[in-house]
């Protein structure tokens, strides 16, 4: 039998190991003739392109910058946009949709170029938003409870973006 602090302390030690090593791969494809894909987050408000963040990653915002005949600005304001959260700690509950929110301080999300996403690892759910018009679950107008994000349960969940 161990004695219980030295349980406590093994127990507590691997829950800051298992802290330590949440991670979340995020793959993007551009298949447009122009731009680059990125992605920013609450925590890194920078854009990157496809990269492995290490930690929750909450609200994820990702776009073509660069796309030619659109002027896509910074969260992808102007153009459409896919939003994730993908994090570890219980429910273990990752999302992701699209949006194409116009309203009034919404970010003037215009479908700008087609857009696609499937998770990575834990689930197999995926979703595409073909047109404007062919674009399920998202979000339009200035309705922001108007879309349906798709759920994921699970831990170290990624996810794979494609542009066009
Ligand atoms: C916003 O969208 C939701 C879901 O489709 C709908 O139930 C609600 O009535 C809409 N709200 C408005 C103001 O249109």
């Amino acid at each position: 039998m161990f004695a219980p602090t030295f349980v406590a302390t093994v127990v507590a030690s691997l829950a800051g190991y298992a802290a330590a090593q949440e991670s979340h791969q995020v793959t993007m494809t551009n298949n447009c003739r122009s731009g680059r894909p990125v992605f920013l987050y609450q925590a890194n408000s920078t854009p990157q392109g496809p990269t492995t963040i290490h930690g929750q990653l909450l609200g994820g915002v990702a776009w073509i910058d660069g796309f030619a005949g659109a002027d896509c600005l910074s969260s992808g304001v102007n153009c459409g946009i896919v939003e994730f959260t993908l994090r570890d700690d219980a429910p273990f509950q990752n999302a992701a949709d699209f949006s194409l929110l116009t309203g009034s301080g919404l970010g003037n999300h215009q479908f700008t170029y087609p857009m696609a996403f499937n998770y990575l690892g834990a689930c197999t759910q995926s979703a595409t938003c073909a047109s404007p018009s062919n674009c399920p679950g998202a979000y339009t107008g200035s309705n922001t409870t108007s879309g349906s994000p798709v759920q994921c349960i699970g831990r170290e969940v990624g996810i794979h973006i494609t542009f066009c």
